[in-house]
């Protein structure tokens, strides 16, 4: 086993189900005091650093969003002493120029999921933290994929509030022009609550959120097809390892 530090921590979302460029890859098959996280974390080198790599629906996609077990993939992450963790996420565009194939940086979150698992103090006798969340994403791993985007000449949007829903349905177009009126630019299933478990164990993280369609009513289209969806998300995801090779 490697003895160096995994620098980053990237959990893949749909359309990323390992990291290209990823070498000496040790597979590791991590318990958690949460139970299984989707997968084996692939570590290894990438451009110079150990990275971990995390498939967040499973390396065949068979885990849907509200049934993705966050506590436990944040916490085998933790455990492997990542020192930052990145979520790549697919996200529909409601904002004009959140369009497919736009990169995005969010600095906001609205929860709209129920029902999951979202704190690591819902365990009989944990002591129980009300973290501070003002700025869900860590503003300096934000800026580093900022400077990794720009080093590795990909535009990225800098900013923008990510509304998680929950899924595994699309939303309607009364669900998403609620959205708007409430502030959001994006949405997506699996933004939340992966971000405040990062939060509550003081891990730094940051999304890097793949627009993959136009939300519902957003576009011209009537219909949101699947095909078109992965589509953009193939084309946007090929920007992903060229960022994240470049991060300082
Ligand atoms: N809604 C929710 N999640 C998504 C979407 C969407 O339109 N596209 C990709 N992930």
């Amino acid at each position: 086993m490697s003895t160096s530090r995994i620098a980053y921590a990237v959990i893949g979302g749909t359309g990323l189900y390992q990291l290209p460029g990823l070498e000496n890859i040790e597979r590791v098959s991590v318990d958690t005091p949460y139970g299984k996280p989707s997968g084996e974390v692939v570590c290894g080198d990438f451009h110079g650093r150990r990275f971990a790599f995390l498939a967040r629906h499973g390396e065949n996609h068979s885990v849907a969003p509200h049934r993705v077990n966050y506590r436990a993939n944040v916490h085998a992450l933790h455990q492997l002493g990542a020192g930052a963790v990145i979520g790549v996420n697919a996200v529909g565009g409601i904002r004009d120029d959140m369009g497919p194939r736009v990169l995005v940086i969010p600095d906001q979150i609205i929860d709209y999921t129920h029902g999951r698992l979202s704190s690591f103090c819902d365990v009989e006798g944990a002591e129980v933290q009300h973290v501070d969340f003002t700025e869900p994403y860590t503003s300096a791993l934000r800026e580093a994929l900022r400077e990794g985007a720009s080093r590795a000449g990909v535009t990225v949007v800098d900013g923008g509030c990510y509304g998680a829903t929950q899924g595994p349905r699309l939303e309607t177009r009364a669900e998403i022009a609620r959205m708007r009126r409430d502030g959001c630019d994006l949405v997506g299933m699996t933004g939340m609550p992966e971000a405040v478990l990062a939060r509550e164990l003081e891990l730094p993280y940051a999304c890097l959120a793949l627009v993959a369609n136009w939300a519902a009513g957003c576009g011209d289209a009537v219909e949101i097809s699947l095909e078109e969806i992965f589509a953009h998300l193939d084309a946007a995801t090929a920007h992903v390892p060229k960022i994240l090779a470049t991060l300082p």
